[in-house]
């Protein structure tokens, strides 16, 4: 039996790590081995990987180098983390994916998307999200409250046109595949958010369930 992969994904300080806890939490008490995670950087290998992408001390990594060690983090992380828990029948809660990639190093420093869709596949052996969850923001106002928050990394840093055309590329990655996405507008309030996805989430569990073939946990 297969566990479940729900993704957060979105730019810069729009809330995906206050969700993605609240859907975990809730997940756990209706009885679920809930995995929550997060990319870059959940791991021993990939700590060290995430301070090399992330380190204002790195500013010279070019954007090749940057989609290869982001898609390195992801082919660690699937192989030691994600998949052994989704083979277990966990849910498996991460916070940002290969969309990421796509949208920060395909639509952002304009990449090839095609090549990096493909580094990605092969990265992960081909597993994507049954559910993406997109909290879309106007970048402008996410990366103030980024920056009140007291987080300003080397890619937040890299300018509101880019992270304009990062917004665009993630809008157009769930436009390509809506039946696989959730897209919701993030000044909404944490509470209604959490609502919106929680009531998603209990569906694809629910048609997880009656999937003919499957074990009924
Ligand atoms: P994240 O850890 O989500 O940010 P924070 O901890 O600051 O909230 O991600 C760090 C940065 O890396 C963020 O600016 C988004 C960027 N990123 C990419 O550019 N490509 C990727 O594939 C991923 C996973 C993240």
């Amino acid at each position: 039996m297969r566990g479940t992969f729900v993704v957060f994904e979105g730019g810069d300080g729009v809330g995906k790590s206050t969700q993605a806890g609240l859907l975990a939490a809730w997940l756990a008490a209706r009885g679920r081995e809930v995995v929550r995670t997060f990319e870059p950087g959940d791991g021993e290998v990939n700590a060290r990987i995430r301070a090399i992408l992330l380190s204002p001390a790195t500013a010279g990594l070019g954007p090749k180098a940057e989609a290869l060690l982001f898609a390195a983090d992801r082919a660690q992380h699937v192989h030691e983390l994600i998949r052994p828990a989704l083979d277990r029948g966990a849910v498996v809660v991460c916070d940002r994916y290969v969309d990421s990639t796509l949208a920060y190093q395909g639509a952002g420093r304009v990449l090839d998307a095609a090549s990096v869709a493909q580094i990605n596949a092969w990265a992960t052996g081909g597993l994507v999200p049954d559910l993406t969850v997109l909290l879309d923001l106007d970048p402008v106002a996410a990366l103030a409250s980024a920056r009140r928050a007291g987080e300003h990394d080397r890619i937040e840093a890299a300018g509101t046109e880019f992270h304009a055309r990062v917004r665009q590329g993630f809008l157009g990655l769930a436009a390509a595949a809506p039946e696989r996405y959730l897209v919701l507008p993030a000044r909404e309030p944490v509470a209604a958010l959490h609502e919106a996805i929680r009531s998603r989430v209990a569906t694809l569990l629910d048609e997880r369930a009656d999937a003919p073939g499957r074990l009924i946990p």
